[in-house]
């Protein structure tokens, strides 16, 4: 007689949940693909393609309520510190636009040079002592920093910028609501951004906050709120979640020892760190959830999401989704862009990842870095410490030991 499992629920508050939430999708992907759970009274897409059809239907899966589901990050106003993502079409899709004419692809390229310079500094320190904790030292600085040259905040307060916006996004275990010190250094944030932009627009320079406030297309422009609300929101979007990803990278591979050795045995091969990032962003990625409003029913699987829900799109599951992905609980660098391409860890449609590029970039100038550099890299995965979020997955901590080359 074959065991019959219990019906499982997606809590996305529970410790275990947060732990390994994989057990879970793939059990929802299976026998409940569109899901409730009736005490948070909340409705999840675990399946690749429910999920990438969400994303790109109009008019029904709202972003208006912001994409997370904490009690004051969630509501209508979601958007005066989420901008454009807590906002729907056409207002989204103008403001998208105005934004989209700062924040370029060549910008993102003429990044290059100060990433790898950023890259060689703080691998420098961490490779000096030979034993450190790649998150603190390494990948919670490098994104943080990114961000500001791309803002255009001066040297010498990029440090207390970093370090309140680490207070931003910081949650202790347990709490799952926007802390008082959070809430005050959001404020701090807010105010540094206010300043900022009252000095671009007395005095223009090229950086991104002044290419946003010079921004136009039919006579508009972005207003001081827009502005603040963007740069506020790259803090948010583009800053742990690039830490989370270098995380990933260093600990996935160093579990297997055949891979690493692929990276990093002979000479080491950066070749292949193009797609150890792609794999890393699929096995594992640190966005695992995005919340929807629904502006009407949603029928799939024989049963209706009301209108007025609140629904995830679960994105960690799609990645595993075993239609799309052979293997899925596998982490395999020797898999082929081809394969990796349906990836939804950036989203897609008209929120797709803005900073998609530069995380990428990000990611491969640090882990090219790695192996031109370090022989062996090795990672104590018992001492590992997870963060306890519902918003970002990854490490606190991943203490590393280098053999340089
Ligand atoms: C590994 C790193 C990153 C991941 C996994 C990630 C993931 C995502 C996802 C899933 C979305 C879509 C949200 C939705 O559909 O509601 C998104 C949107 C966005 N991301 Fe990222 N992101 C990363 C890095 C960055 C960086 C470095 C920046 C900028 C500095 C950035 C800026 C944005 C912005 C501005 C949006 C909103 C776009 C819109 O609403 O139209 N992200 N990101």
């Amino acid at each position: 007689m074959t065991a019959v499992r219990e019906a499982v629920v997606l809590d996305p508050y529970d410790y275990g949940f947060q732990d390994d939430p994989y057990p879970t999708y793939a059990w929802l992907r299976e026998h409940e693909p569109l899901h409730h759970n009736p005490e948070l009274d909340l409705w999840a897409l675990t399946r690749h393609a429910d999920i990438a059809d969400a994303l790109r239907t109009e008019g029904t899966y709202s972003n208006s309520h912001g994409v997370a589901i904490e009690k004051s990050a969630w509501g209508p106003y979601a958007y005066k510190v989420m901008s454009i993502l807590g906002m729907d079409p056409p207002r989204q899709k103008r403001l998208r636009s105005l934004v989209s004419r700062g924040f370029t692809p060549r910008r993102v390229h003429d990044l290059l040079p100060r990433i790898q310079e950023l890259t060689d500094r703080y691998l420098g320190e961490c490779l000096a002592k030979g034993s450190f904790d790649w998150i603190a030292d390494f990948a919670g600085k490098l994104p943080m920093d990114v961000i500001s040259e791309l803002m255009g905040v001066p040297e010498e307060d990029r440090a207390e910028v970093r370090r309140q916006a680490d207070i931003v996004v910081h949650r202790e275990d347990g709490v799952y609501d926007v802390p008082p010190a959070g809430a005050e250094a959001s404020l701090w944030m807010v105010s540094y951004f206010i300043e900022m932009v009252a000095q671009r627009r007395r005095r223009p320079t090229d950086d991104l906050t002044s290419a946003l406030i010079q921004a136009e297309i039919d006579g508009e422009r972005l207003d001081d709120d827009d502005v603040i609300a963007f740069l506020f929101l790259m803090v948010v979007a583009g800053n742990e979640t690039t830490t989370k990803l270098l995380g990933h990278a260093v600990h996935h591979l160093t579990r297997r020892p055949a891979q690493h050795d692929l990276v990093f045995g002979g000479g080491g091969d950066s070749g292949r760190v193009a797609l150890w990032v792609e794999e890393t962003l699929r096995y594992d990625t640190s966005s695992q959830l995005l919340a929807r409003y629904l502006l009407r029913d949603v029928e799939l699987h024989g049963r209706v999401a009301p209108q007025g829900s609140k629904l995830l799109l679960c994105l960690g599951s799609a990645n595993r989704d075993a239609s799309v992905f052979e293997r899925p609980d596998e982490f395999d660098i020797t898999r082929s862009a081809d394969e990796l391409a349906p990836i939804l860890s950036f989203g897609g449609g008209r929120h797709y990842c803005l900073g998609a590029n530069l995380a990428r970039l990000e990611a491969r100038v640090a882990l090219t870095a790695l192996v031109e550099r370090a022989r062996s890299i090795e990672v104590d995965h018992d001492a590992c410490r997870r963060v306890h979020s519902v918003n970002v997955r990854g490490f606190a901590m991943v203490p590393m030991t280098v053999e340089v080359r």
